[in-house]
């Protein structure tokens, strides 16, 4: 530090209040790739935050490093979708070298060299030249870890939800797409609404704000109404009403009030904000200011996971622009994340913005009555914010003429896995999982025998379940949740045993620790699955199983811990066969052994 005069500079032009913890700490990561404990004194001095907080806090985040890294690092991603692609799990002693979603599952297996992700195995990047203007390039996240798409020429557009294409270019518009290597032509399935543009637009170029001019025509009122009347609900993966949340913050008397913005995005296998702030980061600043309008919101924070450098890009380059063209009007302020799937839960990022470690906090109050520095705070999602535009200029029954009466408008679906066109993808709310799988992702890629339907804290449904139409009361009925919406099939060769211990273990590793139900049970609960995965479970195993279901969902903190039990609870509900094979040691996918547990 002491040979870093322009570091310790920036840091003590940070205003000295514990806020700034996180920019601080990413400001001295940035500079020296890992936070030495002088320069942990450093901040801490300047913020006024003890030494032992700012590491408590530090540490609460894997993306800090507070060691020393390598010269060079390798990272191979674990996550679901690339070990279904044929990423195996390494020695438990290199953990370090392994994450658990690199968010580029369209072309899966990723790993990350040195800071720059490469998809679809170790194959070294392929050299894209458009021949001319009039080509399109896809130029989004899974482009640039198999291409060199950032240089390729033509006219860079974002991904049209065509991973599996990349790197992918048109040359009519937009209507259709290759792989600029060759194979089929594809055009994206269905009517978009929030996809519409993307793949067709430059991201940077504004689109004239028009929806944000009718809205401060209407006035605060009448968007508040228009988006309650639309029955808009979270897209971040709690269903709650839009309009209902704006209601308790417009109804809560402060001087100043807040929207904050959840672009942190950190759930295995989910890739739909990234992709959104990529494609059309103007149709998520619009929506933005939309909804602080209609909250009456005097400022906006957009919190973006850390490691969505692309994204963050965009979205920074376009709200300069935005700011350029004065449409702003609130004060707003971006922030990054460090990692950490509970971080995305919203007082995790409340508490994170505060300086505070990245845990969540007991509610009541919630937030839309005392958040961010004890001031009303609306916490949305980037998709549901998204749609406002479209709502603003079209109206709420425009938005409810797709999708089903209790969940109306579209969603997006991040779909990988076993699957032929793994992806991203739109459709309204309600269509039966089984044509998502077959119209957007071309069918499964063998015998399917299973599908994840909502990450880790989703469930895990048969094939004879594929009519079940995707919204949240449907799957509630069959023992799933929606969650943020991503789908993975698997196939016969596939165990669901062992898929779902993967799910447990990572709850297990993502539990923050500050509540002991979920502290122990994640842990107890990926013993007793390996134990059975093993073969040497005794019967009794199933009743534990069911027991520490139940203190999971009722005593946890926050969401992580209670929706812990979902994917276990399904399992057991649909897959009672291959529970009594692995019972009894046979795998039928030939994948579990006694000795081949992972970590
Ligand atoms: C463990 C956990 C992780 C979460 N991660 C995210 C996330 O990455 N992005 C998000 O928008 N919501 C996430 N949520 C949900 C948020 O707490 C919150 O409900 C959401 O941001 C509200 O926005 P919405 O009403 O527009 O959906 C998470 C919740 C939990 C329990
Ligand atoms: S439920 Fe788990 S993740 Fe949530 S607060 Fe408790 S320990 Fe942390």
């Amino acid at each position: 530090m002491d040979g870093d005069a322009d570091l310790v500079e920036r840091i003590r032009a940070y205003p000295r209040r514990r806020t700034y913890l996180l920019p601080a700490l990413h400001d001295v990561q940035h500079s020296l790739g890992w936070l030495p404990g002088e320069a942990l004194e450093t901040v801490g001095a300047h913020l006024r935050v003890p030494k032992s907080e700012v590491y408590g806090v530090a540490s609460s985040f894997p993306d800090f490093n507070l060691t020393e890294p390598a010269e060079h690092t390798t990272r191979r991603c674990i996550g679901v979708a690339c070990r279904l692609a044929g990423a195996a799990a390494g020695p438990a002693a290199d953990a370090s070298s392994e994450a658990d979603c690199l968010f580029i599952c369209g072309v899966a297996p990723a790993s990350e060299r040195d800071g720059q992700l490469i998809g679809r195995g170790d194959r070294p990047l392929q050299t894209v030249k458009a021949e001319n203007s009039a080509v399109l390039v896809q130029d989004g996240s899974c482009s640039r870890a198999v291409a060199d798409t950032a240089h390729a020429g033509g006219r860079s557009v974002g991904c049209a939800g065509n991973c599996w294409q990349a790197p992918a270019i048109s040359r009519d518009g937009g209507q259709s797409w290759t792989s600029a290597v060759g194979g089929e032509l594809w055009t994206q399935p269905g009517e978009p609404r929030l996809l519409r543009n993307i793949g067709r637009i430059d991201p940077l170029q504004p689109r004239g704000y028009k929806a944000l001019q009718r809205a401060q025509s209407l006035g605060s009122d009448a968007v508040w109404q228009l988006v309650k009347d639309s029955g808009l609900r979270g897209r971040g993966g709690a269903y709650f009403p839009v309009g209902a949340k704006w209601e308790t913050a417009r109804n809560t008397a402060a001087p100043q009030k807040f929207l904050l913005v959840n672009a942190e995005e950190g759930e295995p296998g989910i890739y739909k904000d990234r992709h959104l702030l990529e494609g059309d980061p103007h149709r998520v600043l619009e929506g933005a200011f939309i909804a602080a309008l209609g909250i009456g919101a005097t400022n906006v924070v957009i919190f973006i996971n850390g490691e969505a450098r692309l994204a963050q890009e965009r979205l920074l380059a376009a709200l300069d622009r935005a700011r350029q063209l004065g449409v702003a009007g609130v004060w707003i302020e971006v922030r990054l994340g460090a990692g950490g799937y509970v971080l995305g839960e919203e007082t995790a990022l409340i508490n994170a913005i505060h300086g505070m470690r990245a845990e969540p906090l007991a509610r009541p109050p919630f937030p839309a009555v005392s958040g961010l520095q004890s001031s009303p705070t609306v916490i949305n999602n980037v998709e549901s914010l998204a749609n406002l535009p479209d709502i603003i200029l079209n109206g709420a029954d425009w938005f409810r003429s797709v999708g089903s009466a209790s969940n109306p408008g579209t969603k997006l679906i991040s779909l990988a896995g076993s699957v032929r066109r793994p992806g991203l993808y739109e459709v309204p709310l309600g269509t039966p999982i089984g044509r998502i799988v077959d119209d957007c992702g071309g069918g499964a890629s063998g015998e399917l025998s299973a599908v994840l339907v909502g990450g880790p804290s989703g469930s895990i449904l048969p094939p004879s379940l594929l009519d079940t139409p995707l919204d949240t009361q449907s799957l509630q009925a069959v023992g799933g949740v929606l969650g943020a919406a991503g789908i993975v099939p698997l196939t016969s060769d596939q165990c669901v045993v062992q898929t779902v211990r993967e799910l447990v273990a990572y709850n297990s590793r993502e539990s923050c620790g500050k509540c002991t139900p979920c502290r122990e049970g994640t842990l107890r609960m990926r013993d007793l699955f390996d134990d059975l995965r093993g073969g040497h479970a005794a019967t009794s195993v199933l009743e534990r199983i069911d027991e520490l279901n139940d203190v999971l969902q009722y005593a946890s903190l926050c969401g992580l811990g209670q929706m812990a039990p979902n994917p276990v609870r399904a399992l057991l509900r649909h897959f009672p066969d291959d529970v009594g094979d692995h019972l009894r040691g046979h795998c039928a996918a030939r994948v579990c052994t006694s000795n081949g547990v992972t970590r």
